[in-house]
């Protein structure tokens, strides 16, 4: 896992400013699309990696009854700074995913925006599914997101934005190891003449890995899409979505 201190801390006071153009609404759409695809129909959810809630904020707004936590005290912070500005009532915790214990349970969970791929081990994957499978009813679901070794190797994270007019401008520049499947991310950031910089770590989780995760921590159904659509996930996806079931 990325040291937290190193990640999501200096951004996230920023961070609704960089996702300005994030189509959080179009990801809430296609989290209901793939639920009733499946005949799920979830009330009570459970936002894993939450960051500033705005996924969160969204289904709350639609009548879910959210929960959202993150490992970074400063994303929630910001989540819950948000949900009181706009009187929505979605209780946030401070969390590590692979050791959750939140001491009930949930009909639905989600996980988007990568975050699975910041827990950038095995065995730390692992547990975070055994975690969220832990904190699901008996006919509970489970979708998330995942960056895939295809997007390291394509450099998605070498990014830049230098303009200007830009809010905040920035500079990432990714190192990806093919052996481990990892990439380190050098990330600088300027704002209103301030400079800060993070470090985010992720790993590419395979697809077997995926499902031996899953098999292991109780869930018997799985469906593996190439994100935001209805297909089969192509050699050459960057993102793929993941929706699994326990009985
Ligand atoms: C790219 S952000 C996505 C946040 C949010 N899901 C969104 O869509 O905007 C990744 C998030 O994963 C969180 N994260 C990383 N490792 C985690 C862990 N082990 N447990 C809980 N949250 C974690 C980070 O703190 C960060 O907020």
């Amino acid at each position: 896992m990325a040291d937290p201190g190193l990640s999501f801390g200096p951004i996230a006071p920023h961070y609704d400013v960089l996702m300005a153009d994030v189509p959080y609404d179009m990801w809430a759409g296609y989290y209901r699309l793939l639920l009733s695809q499946h005949g799920l129909d979830p009330d009570r959810v459970l936002d894993v990696a939450c960051g500033t809630g705005s996924v969160a904020e969204l289904l709350c707004d639609s009548g879910y009854e959210m929960t959202g936590f993150d490992l970074s005290e400063a994303m929630i912070e910001r989540a819950r700074a948000k949900a009181l500005a706009k009187e929505l009532p979605i209780e946030y915790h401070v969390a590590d995913a692979t050791t959750l214990d939140l001491g009930k349970t949930f009909e639905g969970a989600y996980s988007f925006f990568d975050s699975l791929n910041y827990i950038a081990s095995l065995a730390g994957f692992r547990a975070a599914i055994e975690r969220v499978g832990a904190h699901l009813e008996p006919g509970g679901s489970f979708v998330f997101d995942l960056n895939t070794a295809y997007a390291f190797e394509q450099r998605m994270f070498d990014q830049k934005e230098k303009r200007k007019k830009a809010k905040i401008r920035y500079e990432w520049k990714g190192e990806y190891d093919r052996e481990t499947r990892m990439i380190r991310v050098e990330m600088e950031f300027e704002r209103d003449g301030e400079i800060f910089h993070e470090v985010h770590v992720q790993r590419a989780h395979s697809m077997n890995e995926v499902h031996e995760a899953l098999r292991d921590a109780g869930f018997d159904w799985v469906k593996i899409y190439d994100s935001y659509t209805l297909d089969a996930p192509a050699k050459s996806s960057d993102r793929i979505h993941v929706i699994a079931t326990k009985s």
